[in-house]
């Protein structure tokens, strides 16, 4: 069993944000910038409750999985990227412990790969990051999701209308 579920401390705090704002090479505002990344996390602390995934993990992974992207296409490695950045800064930026990180950086790792079956947290992350395809013009597929509760229509629907409304 990993760390409580709610976390009192906030993991995104003002140096976290400093550091994203160097790091991230491409456009803030593009489609897999800092819109998306509060998107994710919204979608993520949507689902967390249901779910119960670890809400620190879930936070991190918003910000966190699309950062090290060089391209806002394929580029494959993303995922792989964060996940070595997570193990990096782990315990001075993120201030997470080692069961945390593990967690963080394989939902960072693996991503991109479609997968489904996994710890529930890490299936929050993912399922938080494919709610939000409405950014693009497409509509969650519930068969791509992993948990019940991001394949409740109601939750799609919202997630969904958000990220079209950021276009
Ligand atoms: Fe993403």
């Amino acid at each position: 069993m990993h760390e409580q579920a709610v976390s009192t401390k906030r993991p995104i705090t003002p140096a976290l944000v400093g550091f994203l704002r160097g790091r991230f090479r491409l456009r803030w505002r593009g489609i897999h910038g800092a819109g998306h990344w509060v998107r994710v996390r919204a979608n993520g602390l949507r689902l967390a409750p249901m779910t119960n995934a670890n809400t620190t993990v879930v936070e991190l992974f918003a910000v966190l999985h699309d950062l090290c992207r060089e391209d806002d296409g394929f580029d494959l490695e993303h995922g792989a990227r964060a996940a070595d950045l997570v193990h990096e800064v782990c315990d001075e930026l993120l201030g997470i412990g080692r069961e945390q990180a593990e967690l963080l950086a394989f939902a960072c790792r693996h991503h991109t790969h479609g997968g489904i079956d996994a710890d529930v947290t890490v299936q929050t992350c993912w399922d938080a990051d494919r709610l939000d395809l409405g950014r693009v013009g497409i509509r969650p597929d519930p068969r791509l999701l992993c948990t019940a509760a991001a394949r409740r229509s109601d939750v799609i629907d919202w997630a969904y209308g958000r990220g079209l409304r950021s276009r």
